[in-house]
């Protein structure tokens, strides 16, 4: 298969704790570590997922691949190019190559603006375009995204949830965008609703040979869309590779988990709800504290073994990268 067309290793982003005035905290207490050390890569025209329950990180990392965050400590590199986040140039590639699609379109599009116009918004060199030139790349997305023309120039208000998804695809294909990251992209949608964007964003995909990260929080939908999945917990990726290999043969014990409860839900709340985890521990395996398989060496955190078609950040694989055998360890 052809080279990635992004590689991300040992991403980490950590946020500044507000603390009280007056209240003084070690350097440790300072920050709070929102992804820590993740490493990934995607292909041309592959659809990566990450699915992750609230507060995993999901879309600090979608934000990050834009720019919008500067990550502590990370190796990026975009067609094989060194992303090096203090230059500006480095940033306008990244946003240049990679789009967002966010869960909400209500609040990701202007709503005193017309749709044509929200959709010009992704070109990011529309002044040296004549008025006629650019009214033919919109009509162009538009059609991309199998948007009425006669909606053009209508406001957002006036859009369908559907509809406005349609509209916030559109502004990220326009520019011609690489990869897009769909952080949630049917989640506020009706499910009839939802089912007409994945099957046009598999459409798209085929079409344009495009490259999706596809977060959300519905394992069904990871199955229907996802090439690769990769699974977030704290901050973490427990363990990632193949959909098919991992809905059959989940080697993580909060893979298993999740896919033993069977989930799909609909919002972050119900996710967290229904798999009632205990708190990530801060020493050690982050999954202990909720893990049936914890023992002794699970105090000290594990590395990522590499069982061949997936990664598992798991002791019980020990064994495994050992011999290669690919069965876990005998407790
Ligand atoms: N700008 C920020 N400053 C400080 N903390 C932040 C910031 N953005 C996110 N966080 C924290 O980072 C953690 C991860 O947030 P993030 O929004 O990435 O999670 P998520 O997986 O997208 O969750 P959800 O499924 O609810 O959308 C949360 O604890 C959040 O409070
Ligand atoms: S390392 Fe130990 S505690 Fe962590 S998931 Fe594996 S078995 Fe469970
Ligand atoms: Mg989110």
């Amino acid at each position: 298969m052809n080279e990635p067309i992004l590689e991300v290793e040992n991403l980490t982003v950590q946020f500044k704790k507000k603390t009280k005035l007056f209240q003084s905290a070690g350097d440790e207490d300072k920050w709070k570590r929102v992804l820590d050390s993740i490493s990934f890569s995607i292909k041309q025209g592959e659809t990566f997922g990450i699915v992750g329950e609230t507060g995993s990180g999901k879309t600090t990392l979608a934000r990050t691949l834009v720019g919008i965050y500067r990550p502590k400590e990370y190796r990026i590199k975009l067609n094989g190019k060194q992303i090096d986040f203090r230059k500006r140039e480095d940033i306008l590639l990244l946003r240049k190559n990679i789009g967002i699609v966010f869960q909400d379109p209500v609040g990701s599009l202007n709503p005193r603006v017309t749709v044509s116009e929200i959709i010009s918004e992704g070109l990011p060199d529309q002044q040296r375009l004549t008025d006629e030139q650019l009214g033919k790349k919109i009509k162009e997305a538009s059609e991309l995204v199998e948007l009425p023309e006669s909606k053009l120039e209508a406001y957002p208000t006036e859009l369908s949830g559907g509809e406005k998804q349609r509209v916030s695809l559109a502004r990220t294909l326009i520019g011609g965008k690489k990869i897009l990251v769909l952080d949630e992209p049917t989640s506020s949608l009706d499910v009839s609703i939802q089912a007409q964007i994945l099957n046009l964003l598999i459409g798209l995909k085929n079409e344009l040979s495009i490259s999706y990260i596809f977060i959300t929080h519905d394992l069904n939908v990871i199955k229907f869309m996802c090439d690769r999945v990769a699974v977030l917990y704290y901050g973490q990726i427990l363990e990632q590779g193949n959909t098919h290999e991992i809905f059959e043969r989940p080697r993580h014990p909060y893979t298993a988990d999740l896919i033993g409860a069977n989930l799909s839900f609909t919002s972050s709340s119900e996710f967290s709800v229904a798999h009632e985890s205990g708190e990530p521990s801060r020493e050690g395996c982050i999954y202990q504290n909720s893990c049936g398989k914890r023992y002794t060496a699970c105090e000290k955190s594990p590395p990522i073994f590499d069982l061949g078609k997936s990664l598992v950040k798991c002791w019980l694989y020990d064994y495994a990268e050992k011999s290669r055998a690919g069965s876990p360890r005998e407790k």
